[in-house]
């Protein structure tokens, strides 16, 4: 079962070395602060291992994000632009969920005991990872591969947080309580939270180098995908030949395709134990005034507000 998978993977028993970080209560499972981030324990010892033992490649991709800012778009759309090949009926999205195409180094690779053999993966190597910029695996930073980082207006993504987190709890338990949650996204205190300073992290390091991150918009991929498609596929050196490609790639990872295949409709994540389907709802842009009270909006407002003043990033939509 999905859910009881994902309590097993979530509370996993932190080694005794880390027990002395601190610890809070999110959405009912321990999170421990480590480096000015707030983990999962088990996502944090992934996290911790791999930053110690992940040798990154300078032809190797990563896809970095906070949770819930289209991640999953980017798992179908930059592997559909380095392997543009083949007709539409061996695209590989047909048989795999975007999960399975990026594998996450952290929490998919170096969760297992002993870390796996990565010499058999072929090249370029696409990863994925939450973890903030200034934890990352050195080796990446200094290397010349490239980071592509996905973010999202906050509003947007604790919504999206709070439907995925709900996917855990049985029909008895109901939606966790929306006020509670929110308090704890505003304090900083969820997976890889804080949300800003996540964001803030890879933001100013795209500033310093934009020829090693790449730092997109879920609204601007909405708003002019096309463009914005064509801008990724230039910054991952494949720059598309042909017009009617963009429009390919755009279709084979369109929302509403992906969210009807089979292998998306059923099945569980065998890292995190998350439906396959639960990666999949509406992608609106604003979705959040359905839901925000007035107060939520200038609470969140006015901490974006402060956050990312003098950084030149702006993520109100
Ligand atoms: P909503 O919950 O607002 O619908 P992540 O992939 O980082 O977990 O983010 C999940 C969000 O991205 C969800 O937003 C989901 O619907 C949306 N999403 C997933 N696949 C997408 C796609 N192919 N195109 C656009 N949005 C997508």
């Amino acid at each position: 079962m999905a859910t009881s998978k994902f309590h097993s993977l979530f509370s996993a028993t932190l080694s005794n070395s880390l027990d002395h970080l601190p610890r809070k209560k999110w959405w009912g499972y321990d999170v421990h602060q480590w480096e000015g981030f707030w983990y999962l324990p088990s996502n944090l010892e992934a996290a911790i291992a791999a930053r110690s033992h992940f040798e990154a490649c300078s032809d190797d991709v990563v896809l970095a994000s906070s949770m819930k800012t289209g991640t999953t778009w980017l798992k179908a759309l930059i592997p559909s632009i380095m392997n543009l090949c083949g007709d539409d009926d061996n695209d590989p999205l047909i048989q795999n969920h975007p999960n399975a195409l990026i594998p996450s180094f952290d929490v998919q690779l170096y969760k297992q005991n002993p870390p796996p053999d990565l010499s058999t993966m072929p090249f370029p190597r696409l990863f994925r990872t939450h973890m903030p910029y200034h934890v990352l695996p050195e080796s990446i930073k200094s290397s010349d591969c490239k980071i592509v980082y996905i973010t999202r207006n906050p509003k947007d993504t604790f919504v999206s947080l709070w439907h995925f987190m709900n996917t855990t709890r049985t029909p008895e338990q109901g939606p966790f309580p929306m006020l509670e949650a929110f308090e704890s996204f505003c304090n900083g205190v969820h997976a890889y939270g804080p949300f800003h300073d996540h964001v803030l992290g890879y933001w100013k390091e795209s500033l310093k180098r934009s020829q090693k991150i790449l730092f997109l918009k879920y609204e601007e991929m909405k708003k002019e995908p096309r463009a914005q498609l064509k801008r990724l596929a230039s910054f991952l050196e494949r720059p598309f030949v042909k017009e009617e490609d963009v429009d390919k790639v755009l279709w084979r990872c369109s929302l509403d395709r992906l969210k009807n295949l089979e292998v998306n409709k059923n099945g569980v994540d065998p890292w995190v134990g998350m439906p396959h389907s639960s990666y999949f709802r509406l992608g609106n842009v604003g979705y959040w005034n359905n839901y925000f009270t007035t107060k939520m909006n200038e609470r969140l407002d006015q901490i974006t507000r402060i956050k990312l003043e003098g950084s030149g990033l702006d993520l109100a939509n």
